[in-house]
């Protein structure tokens, strides 16, 4: 059993305070980088550690801080995200509620490391009782001597800004969330230019999920090595898993990257709910392709996921029973996709909403023979044609529903109802 390590706080009274957090050893990495190593030394031992994005692209943390140009005359930002909407993840607000200045550490660090003195956080609108919890911890944290003008008598200034979204979901993607910590509407942008040169305010940025940041106070305090002794070669330390769906005990699990996918349903979550038979799993959230019941003796790592097919994304892990209706259950997500796109792309804009449609109508019964092919065929004309990756991640429970689950949508079709029975049916699980 790996000892706890993001979730060491979590049954302790008062967890979110400053003093239950120093008293389990909290703020002696932000000392310890103050005091004795450069931005450039921190920057090596989070790039050696191996650490990678846990907001779902997997992403080197250390590789990513390297890209901030050091000679420039703008101002550079850090900025957490802390967006968290993808369904079937919810285990950045564990932290937010039980540790948020293992958070803000992290930020700290991040911060000194790139050479910006101010921090934001952009926090899911939703999160209105975590936004309360971390505007407390920041007053701590000023109370201590750990944010302000020079900090522990360093000569480094930092400010933390804590800025709320407003129910979008593209705001969680880096570049929609730049230009709405703007204050404009939360539209991508193009890449390149990266955020790590042209951010915010068109100014050197790092953007980095919550709990990226909160692997780099350990890193600092116990090594390098330390954390590449935890989980695999390419994706080291330890990893918060979602899993929720139709399972007995959905939770947020801390394990070691690489923890078998099956662990985590049949042991951690305690297997399948009224003892049906397993269906399907998502696997890294809701916009990471589908896999079969029999297509899950897998290993939860980045490059494990990847080669079955899938994504690690981050790590939201949804469970189907054998009584899941797959088109409803697909239509489900597409109905979430069409309302969440921006608008800004024509096929996006135009082409989940058209397929959301064209489920819905297979749903109730009123779908041709020509639908499912008409689906595959918008999928292909949205993927890899916009601006961010919320096309692909639309379009990929579409195609691999269909892909895995082509009887269900064929007896759909020709039967005009599905495949499972109406009365014994389970329930959708969305978020
Ligand atoms: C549609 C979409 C939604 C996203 N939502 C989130 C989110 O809620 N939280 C998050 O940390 N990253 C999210 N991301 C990933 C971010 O764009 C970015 O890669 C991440 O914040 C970088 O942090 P990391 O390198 O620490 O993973 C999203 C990406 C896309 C395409
Ligand atoms: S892909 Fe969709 S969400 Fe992304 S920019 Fe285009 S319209 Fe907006």
């Amino acid at each position: 059993m790996m000892e706890k390590i993001l979730t060491r706080n979590i049954a302790v009274e008062n967890s979110h305070r400053i003093s239950a957090y120093i008293a389990s050893g909290g703020y002696e990495a932000l000392k310890t980088v103050l005091n004795d190593l450069s931005p450039d030394e921190v920057t090596d031992i989070v790039k050696n550690s191996g650490l990678r994005g846990r907001g779902g692209a997997g992403f080197p943390a250390g590789v990513k801080w390297g890209f901030v140009p050091k000679e420039t005359d703008k101002l550079k930002y850090l900025v957490c995200n802390a967006d968290e909407s993808e369904p079937g993840t919810f285990k950045d607000r564990l932290i937010l509620d039980n540790d948020p200045h293992m958070m803000l550490e992290g930020i700290a660090i991040a911060s000194y490391a790139i050479g910006a003195n101010t921090a934001f956080i952009y926090i899911r609108g939703e999160f209105a009782a975590q936004t309360l919890i971390l505007n407390e911890a920041i007053e701590e944290m000023k109370e201590k001597g750990f944010l302000g003008k020079n900090i522990l008598s360093s000569g480094y200034d930092l400010d933390i800004i804590i800025t709320r979204g407003a129910g979008a979901y593209i705001c969680g993607e880096e570049t929609a969330l730049l230009t709405s910590l703007e204050g404009k509407r939360g539209y991508p942008r193009i890449k390149p230019p990266f955020p790590a040169v042209a951010g915010y305010l068109n100014s050197p940025t790092i953007v980095n999920n919550v709990e990226t940041l909160c692997c780099v106070p350990h890193i600092i305090s116990r090594g390098a090595d330390w954390f590449k002794s935890i989980g695999t070669e390419m994706s080291s330390g330890p990893k918060l898993y979602c899993v929720s769906g139709h399972v007995r005990n959905p939770g947020v699990f801390e394990l070691p990257m690489g923890t078998p996918l099956k662990e985590l349903i049949f042991e951690h979550a305690g297997g399948v709910l009224h003892n049906r038979k397993l269906k399907a799993v998502i696997p890294g959230g809701s916009s990471t392709s589908v896999l079969k019941a029999d297509e899950i003796d897998i290993a939860m790592d980045f490059d494990s996921v990847a080669a079955a097919g899938s994504m690690l994304g981050s790590a939201g892990i949804i469970v189907m029973d054998e009584q899941t209706d797959m088109v409803d259950a697909c239509y489900n997500l597409s109905r979430f996709y069409a309302h969440e796109s921006c608008g800004q792309c024509t096929p996006c804009r135009e082409g989940v909403p058209w397929m959301t449609m064209i489920l819905g109508r297979i749903t109730n019964g009123k779908g041709g023979r020509r639908d499912i092919d008409l689906l595959l065929d918008i999928c292909k004309s949205i993927e890899r044609k916009t601006i961010c990756p919320f096309g692909d991640a639309a379009v990929a429970p579409v195609k691999s529903y269909i892909d895995k689950f082509r009887e269900e949508f064929d007896y759909y079709v020709e039967n005009k109802k599905s495949m499972v029975q109406e009365n014994e049916k389970s329930d959708i699980v969305a978020n």
